[in-house]
């Protein structure tokens, strides 16, 4: 009877003990979005288990069950689009066949344009190329004289336009010829760019890397070190560069056991940090403010017509103010990565945007000038590479290529171009602008019956799609035949920069209209009322575990 009761007791005090372990394991688990997305490991093992499989050329164009006549049409125009493409892209398309064996990258980015059951027939028939010749004003031009509007943006490179960065190289060339590449000591242009970058993210000290992967990177560290705390914190979908800790899904090889991937926008988020001890920091790109807890929307992964998209500024600006608080109160580094948007949406970056103050900020892609280049920029205490009393301990983090005076050159051209009153000037109603133009180019697709819609945070758009279909992967390849180029994500990502004027945004928004309006023509955009998101969703379900018992 007495050790019936010991061991009662015992197991009392056992349950006592767990319970916080249980209700902080429980809290974790309510933070993290109910997505796949918001699921990394989830994630990692569901992608080992899908199988590959492709449709054939019948089953290409009739995978949603449309009707014989909508097939033929689809089949119609494909074999014209094909035969346009063949045409009008020839030496770029042989170039890149050429080329692409040799390149591992050209191999991945032209397998995952599309989804991967109509990845194969695309890459056969739809060969734009992957090469360009030139580039200026808001013009590209490929190996074979086609002109494109450039809506790659350069991946977010491109603010200013392609001359600026052009002019920037070569002017800040021209200052650093003197010492060339020399590396291990500093160009003098060194001391100017870090008064500039101290004045505009108004926090103390500065540190210069290669790209934005290392300054995100550098900017964990610190916090791990600084903080010695273990975990960090980034938001469902978030990217952050192709680094192991940020990127804990599919697409790293090996789980990142040491970072919490929760909701953005969401208490559940704000009740962990509260709570929890082993958080070092807490990584925020604004560019999520666009799309919250959803990936980058490339259209590998547009399946069916649930891609959205919509910026809310006083919302997340709320959001922002909320983990400042709490970040704070805790001792939690708050990291804003600009990498992306940092100079695009105001001339101090998102912290000026949105009024919030963060202890690091990265920044890189438009800041190297052109080059490439990734920076850190923190508060004195959080930057330190050492202790005073613990000499041993230190943070290391160099790197053969930091501060290159040819990179520094073009940054400190750069900066200097961004005190100049025509920069400024275009920061005068710069979201009032782009608002304006997406919202006149929906009022326009509305009007014409046409199932396509942008989404924009100022000069980044996305562009989804009002009707179920499972076909919309199709639009950059009409986009793309109306000579607006896009980056190899599609139609997920139209990136403008900011020397658009108003007649190059007209005719962009004449072609892209255009481009809706055949596809449409074209029978890609049926749609029937059985056919729903997630009879979609379904129906690719069925396809993937039919073939997954094939397989076996
Ligand atoms: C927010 C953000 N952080 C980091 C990176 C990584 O930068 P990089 O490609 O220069 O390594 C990117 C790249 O797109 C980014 O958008």
């Amino acid at each position: 009877m007495e050790e019936t009761m010991m061991l009662y007791g015992l197991g009392a005090l056992a349950v006592a003990a767990l319970l916080p372990k249980i209700k902080s394991r429980l809290e974790l688990s309510l933070a993290k979005h109910p997505s796949l997305t918001g699921h990394s490991r989830m994630a990692r093992r569901v992608a080992a288990q899908v199988p590959f499989y492709d449709y054939d050329d019948a089953k290409f164009f009739c995978c949603d069950g449309a009707p014989d006549d909508v097939v033929a049409r689809r089949r119609a125009a494909f074999t014209r689009l094909a035969l346009l493409y063949r045409e009008r892209y020839a030496q770029s398309a042989a170039l890149t066949t050429a080329t692409a064996g040799g390149v591992s990258d050209m191999q991945f980015t032209a397998a995952y344009r599309v989804p991967f059951q109509f990845s194969r027939h695309v890459r056969e028939h739809l060969r734009g190329g992957a090469f360009m010749q030139s580039a200026g004003g808001v013009m590209l031009c490929d190996l074979d004289g086609n002109r494109f509007y450039d809506l790659t943006g350069s991946y977010g490179v491109n603010v200013f336009g392609v001359d600026f960065y052009k002019e920037c190289i070569d002017e800040g060339a021209a200052r650093v010829r003197a010492l060339g590449p020399l590396l291990g000591s500093f160009h003098p242009v060194v001391a100017s760019n870090v008064q500039r970058l101290r004045e505009i993210s108004g926090l103390d000290e500065v540190s210069f890397h290669m790209s934005g992967t290392e300054a995100v990177m550098q900017a964990v560290r610190l916090a791990r070190y600084h903080t010695r705390r273990s975990h960090l914190v980034r938001f469902c979908g978030a990217y952050h560069g192709w680094w192991g800790d940020v990127q804990p899904g599919v697409g790293n090889p090996q789980p990142a056991h040491e970072t919490y991937t929760l909701k953005d926008m969401d208490a559940a988020t704000l009740r962990v940090l509260r709570r929890r001890r082993d958080i070092a920091c807490v990584l925020v790109n604004p560019l999520q403010a666009l799309h919250p807890n959803a990936g980058a929307p490339g259209d590998s992964s547009l399946l069916d017509s649930s891609r959205r998209a919509h910026f809310d500024r006083a919302r997340y600006t709320a959001w922002l103010r909320e983990l400042r608080a709490i970040c704070t109160e805790r001792n939690i580094v708050l990291i804003f990565d600009e990498v992306f948007v940092g100079f695009r949406l105001a001339p101090g970056g998102a912290q000026e945007y949105f009024g919030v103050r963060a202890d690091l900020v990265t920044y890189g892609k438009t800041l190297g000038g052109g080059l490439p280049v990734g920076v850190v920029c923190g508060r004195a205490a959080l930057m330190k590479r050492y202790r005073d009393d613990r000499p041993a301990d230190i943070c290391f983090a160099r790197g053969t290529f930091n501060s290159h005076p040819y990179v520094m050159g073009a940054m400190q051209v750069f900066l200097e171009r961004m005190e100049t009153r025509a920069v400024h000037s275009l920061y005068e109603n710069l979201d009032a602008l782009w608002d304006t133009r997406a919202q006149q180019l929906n009022q326009r697709l509305r009007e014409a019956g046409l199932p396509v819609q942008v989404a924009n945070l100022s000069s980044i758009w996305t562009v989804f799609y009002t009707r179920p279909s499972r076909y919309n992967w199709m639009f950059q390849f009409y986009l793309r035949a109306e000579g607006l180029a896009l980056s190899w994500v599609g139609s997920g990502r139209l990136i403008f920069s900011l020397n658009y004027s108003a007649a190059d945004f007209a005719a962009v928004a004449d072609r892209f209209v255009a481009a809706a309006q055949a596809m449409q023509n074209d029978g890609w955009c049926w749609s029937h009322e059985q056919l729903t998101n997630r009879s979609i969703r379904r129906g690719i379900l069925r396809e993937l575990i039919a073939q997954r018992f094939k397989t076996l």
